[in-house]
Parts: structure tokens; sequence; C-alpha cells
């Protein structure tokens, strides 16, 4: 199953089908026979197979060395060794032993050969060796140290956790179709930035050495399972049916707390993908995650750029950009438009019609114009600039919500049995009272969209008054006003993050507080306290963050960190959509309370 995904893969690269091509192999046991059955399902012609077994060629007719198996793979044929049969060959299969097949074989095989050596430890042929005899070769070992690896784990676990979610009798041809075909199309999807950094590699991408995915890829489990679940279903051996959307859910809630978080947040994006505009439109990583969000159809991406840089990176990375808008600001006619937008919004702050145009330049102010003017429905920019750099144009340009001037930074930390929330973690370096009721509220209200109920505490080294000084009097106070601001909001403080986290020491030891279970909403004392926490836990505690997600901003708007990744990306971007929805909402609420 996961040669024939290599195969498949292999020969589309080079032009050919199975239906057409010799594929010879070399071995004749339970593998080579398991594999050559399953060729046929896949479309390979049994008489463009050739068998070799110790004996030589499996030739119709032959006496010595035959079992019922064997026969079953005799064909008319003249030739009587590997070599003889290796000519003229496209594909050769290895399921032999070390050193079954010499360069001079592979010398004779046809233009651009797929070599499959898949003897373990040792291939039949090791891989330096096959690409010297034939450079316009694609080879495949069983090895992890080559590309290419053919190796057990794409396969069985997946196979059987599709097979057994929906209780099927068995496991069929057209399940086991269904997951090479699986395995197949994952190896042309782009491959998660975790995924290279796992392999030490820069960039992966489909071609002649990377034909399937790598056996770390969570990724296979979402493709594959569900597909067979979906032949099982489809070929009548399910007994328990799913609804696959459902399952792809479940299977990805198994990767890990935040996709399961993220899949919240991602079908509601789905339900009505809006405008997102990301500034750094040459960015590889913008350009991968835009396609991505495409794919994924939570947002109707458009990059900023030069639209001949954009697209020969697009094509570099082997990305499409169907349903992508590509916007030169340079070459736009909107610039003027914008610029005027800027020097109207800026001219008290001292900016000049002539600074304006100068600042329209910048793909920030060009970007967080175009979300004010209603031209993007959210933006996300940041990757390549420090943050308050990326941040200051949308806090001057898009401004924070009517009602409140504070805006925030929030990151999501999931373990594995929970979902904290993080604040502030990116923006306001050292929050008075007012300020730091005011990131509560509107992180209180960020874990409501992820369907979240708050139970809110104000961290600080010292447990309700035990150490009593200027800085925890502060966190009080803050607390009192949140109160006053929004009474039904479950929120204590100030004390410490052990405290918070820890529900024998909150009714144990304080009795009298009002979360009376964990905090899930953590609101830190200054900006240190914030940014340090996360990252600690991060590192040391491997639990998986998602954002900054900015909150209080009048739209949407969200600066990523310098070395987020692509998911990262893709994340924020379904949140800015939610959000968006969520904007327009509102104003269609209060137009038509208004008409
Ligand atoms: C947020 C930050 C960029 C503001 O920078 P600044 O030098 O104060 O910039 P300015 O004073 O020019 O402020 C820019 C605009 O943002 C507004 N603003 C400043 N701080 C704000 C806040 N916390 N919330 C909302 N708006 C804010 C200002 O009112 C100003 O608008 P105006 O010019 O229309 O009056 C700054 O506080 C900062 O650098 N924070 C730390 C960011 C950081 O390094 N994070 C850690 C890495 S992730």
């Amino acid at each position: 199953i996961i040669s024939g995904a290599a195969v498949l893969n292999a020969l589309e690269l080079v032009g050919k089908r199975i239906e057409d091509v010799k594929i010879v192999f070399s071995g004749a046991g339970a593998a080579a026979v398991a594999t050559a059955r399953f060729y046929r399902s896949l479309g390979a012609r049994p008489d463009r197979m050739l068998f070799c077994d110790r004996a030589g060629v499996i030739y119709a007719g032959r006496t010595e060395h035959m079992n019922e198996v064997k026969k079953e793979f005799a064909v008319e044929t003249d030739a009587r060794t590997l070599a003889d049969a290796m000519v003229g060959a496209d594909v050769f299969i290895g399921l032999s032993t070390a050193g079954a097949v010499t360069q001079d074989m592979l010398k004779t095989m046809t233009e651009n050969p797929v070599v499959m050596a898949l003897a373990n430890p040792d291939p039949e042929i090791t891989y330096e060796e096959a690409i010297e005899a034939r450079p316009d070769a694609i080879v495949a070992t069983g090895r992890s140290d080559y590309p290419n690896q053919v190796n057990n784990v794409l396969g069985f676990p997946f196979i059987f956790r599709g097979a057994l979610d929906v209780r099927a009798t068995q496991i069929n041809e057209p399940m086991k179709t269904a997951a090479s075909y699986a395995l197949a199309a994952l190896a042309k999807e782009d491959v998660p930035d975790s995924v290279v950094k796992a392999y030490g590699q820069e960039a992966i991408h489909f071609g002649k050495d990377y034909l399937i995915p790598k056996p770390l890829d969570p990724r296979v489990l979402l493709w594959v399972a569900p597909a067979v679940a979906k032949a099982a279903m489809e070929s009548g051996v399910a007994r328990t049916p799913v609804d696959l959307d459902q399952y792809r859910a479940q299977l990805e809630a198994r990767l890990g707390k935040s996709r399961e978080v993220m899949r919240i947040m991602i079908n509601k994006a789905r339900a009505n993908p809006k405008r997102l505009v990301l500034s750094e439109g040459e960015h590889h990583k913008m350009i991968r995650a835009a396609a991505q969000m495409v794919d994924d159809g939570i947002a109707q991406p458009i990059l900023l750029g030069r639209e001949e840089v954009i697209r020969g990176k697009a094509a570099e990375l082997q990305i499409h950009l169907d349903g992508v808008q590509v916007v030169d600001p340079a070459a736009s006619n909107q610039c003027e438009r914008y610029a005027e937008r800027i020097y109207e919004l800026r001219c008290r702050k001292g900016v000049t019609r002539t600074e304006a145009n100068e600042l329209i330049t910048n793909p920030n102010y060009y970007a967080a114009v175009m979300v004010d003017l209603g031209d993007s429905d959210a933006m996300i920019s940041g990757l390549s600039f420090h943050y308050p750099e990326a941040l200051r144009p949308p806090l001057q340009i898009i401004r924070t919500r009517n009602g409140s001037n504070v805006a925030a930074g929030v990151y999501l930390v999931t373990t594995r049995q929970r979902v904290v929330f993080f604040a502030d973690t990116t923006v306001n370096v050292e929050p008075d009272a007012e300020t730091l009721a005011e990131i509560t509220i509107l992180t209180a209200r960020l874990a409501r969209d992820f369907d979240v109920e708050p139970r809110v505490a104000l961290l600080s080294f010292s447990n309700f008054g035990s150490a009593r000084q200027a800085r925890s009097e502060g966190i009080r106070r803050a607390v009192e006003i949140i109160r006053q601001r929004e009474p039904g909001l479950i929120v204590d403080g100030e004390m410490q993050a052990s405290t918070a986290l820890n529900e024998e020491i909150l009714n144990g030891t304080y009795p009298f507080n009002r979360l009376h279970k964990e905090a899930n909403v953590l609101i830190f004392p200054n900006l240190e306290a914030g940014n340090i926490g996360y990252k600690l836990v991060q590192r040391l505690a491997n639990a998986e963050v998602i954002g900054p997600i900015l909150v209080g901003m009048r739209k949407p708007v969200y600066i990523m960190q310098r070395g987020d990744e692509v998911k990262d990306i893709v994340n924020l971007g379904a949140i800015a959509v939610v959000e968006a929805q969520k904007r327009q909402n509102a104003e269609d609420s209060g137009a038509g309370r208004g008409g």
C-alpha cells in the first residue's frame, strides 16, 4: 500500500501510467506476492509484471522451485534471469535481499526508471549506487536516512484505525487502494513546518525526493483513516457507519488539544469566509498559509506584494494561488485614496500629506487602511518585523474599540488536559489597574468566542493579601473594577499561579475564593511576567500555543511573532475570520434595529 502510493506518484512525475509500465519484482515471497496483487488493484497489468526468485524469472511452464502462488505470476517471456527481466523495465520493486540488483542491470531500464529497493536494512542496491548508475532514476528504499522511505508505519496504524472505527468486517481492496490514494494525495500537499523541522530540512516539496509523506507527519492519520473508513462504508463492509466530518474532527482531537480547540474556530470560519489581507504577501510562509486557507475554505486571502515575486515563489513552492487575491500596493490605484485616509486620521498627530504618501508605501499601513476602509475584513502581519513595529500602524489607523483604549495580546496555551488563556503577553508593558481590568474583560470575551466559560485569575506573587505591596494592591483594585463593570464574570485575585491552577489549594486554603474551580484565564501583572510565562510553559512543558490573538481592536488585526509557522498563520486566519463575522453580525443587527 505504501509502495503503491510511492509508485503512483513516481510514475506521475515521469509522465507514465501504471497500466502501461513494465514492472520487475525481485523476490517472490509473501511481501512481493501481496504487493503485486495490490498493484493489480491499482491498475498494473498482470502480463507486464515479471517475477524473479532465486531460480530466475518465473515464466510460464517453469517447473523447478514453483508453488501454486508463484504459478499465479508466471508469464510468457524469454527472459530467464533478473538481468534479462530488467531490460526495458520501467519499475523495479525489490523485496528480496541486499545486493540483488546491480548498476549494470539498472542501466538497461527505460528512461526515468523507478527503483524501489525495499529490502531492509540493506536494500537490493544502495541509494548512492542507484543514483550513480541512473541519475534519471527515482529511488526509494526502506531506510530513514535516504529520501522516500517506504515505511509501514505510514499504513497499518491508520488503516486499522479507519477499519476499526467503522467496525469493518474485513479489510478489502477498495479500503487498501483508498489508503494508497490518500497517501499519494497527501504527498502533494504543503508540508507543515513542524514536519520539515523534525527532519532537519529547509523545505520539503512533492518531487523525486519526496514521493510519500514522512513517517512522522501527523496528518497521515487524518488522511488515511477517513479514506479507509469511507471506502469501507461505500463497499458495504462497515457495521457502524460514521459521519466523515465528525470522524475527522474526532481524529484531530487525538492529535492534541490545540487542534481540537482550533477545529471550533475553523468550522465557524468556514461558514462564511471573509477577506483577510496578509501584509507580508511575498513571505513564503504567508503564501503557503494563503493557499492553505483557501484549501480549508476559511478565508479569502489577499497577499500584498509584487505580483511576479509572489507568483514566482508560489510556483517554486508548487503552490496554487487559486482563490488568492494578489495586490501590489505600488501598482494599485488606491494609493492616493489610502494616503488621504492616513492624512485624515493622523493630520492632528503631526503627519503631513507628504509623510502620509510615504507611510502608504509601508505594507503594514497599506493593509491597515484597507481594513479601516472596509476593503478587507481583517489583517495579519508581523513575520518579518519587530512586534511593536508591526503593531503601531494598526494601532494608529484601525485603533481600539469604542469605549476602550487598550489592546492586548492573548495566547491560548494548551496541554493534554487543559486550555488556558494567557494575557497580556505582547502589548502593555506595565499596565495599571484600569488597564488590567480592561485586559481581563477583553480576554474573558475571547474565551467565550472559543466556547469556554471564563474563570479568571489575576496573578501575582501574593495570595489574597498575603504580601502587602503596592503591586498586589493594584491587582486587587483591578479586580474591583472588573466586578463593577462585569458583575457576571467569575474573577478573583490577586493570587499565585499555583493557587489559580489547583482546586485543592483554592478551596482548601482560600474557601472564600470566587473561582471554586481552576482558572482557565490567567491575567499577568505585567508584560514581562506574561511573555516569560507562556514561553516557559511552551518550552518546558511542551505546551502548544495559539496566538498571539490581539484583542480590543476596532477591527480584526493580528500580529504574528517572528519565526511563527504556517500553522500559526492559518490558526490566526481562522480566528480573524470568526472575529470579522462577529463584527458583521453586530453591524447587521445594529442596522436592523436602526431601520
Ligand atoms: C504597543 C506599543 C507598540 C505602543 O508603542 P508606543 O511607542 O507607545 O507608540 P505610540 O505612542 O506611537 O502609540 C501608537 C498608537 O497606539 C496607541 N497605543 C499605545 N499603546 C496602546 C495600547 N496598549 N493599547 C491600545 N493602543 C495603544 C497610542 O494611543 C497611539 O495612538 P495615537 O498615536 O493615535 O495616539 C508599545 O507599548 C510596545 O512596544 N509594547 C511592547 C510590545 C512588545 O515589545 N511586545 C513583546 C514582544 S511580543
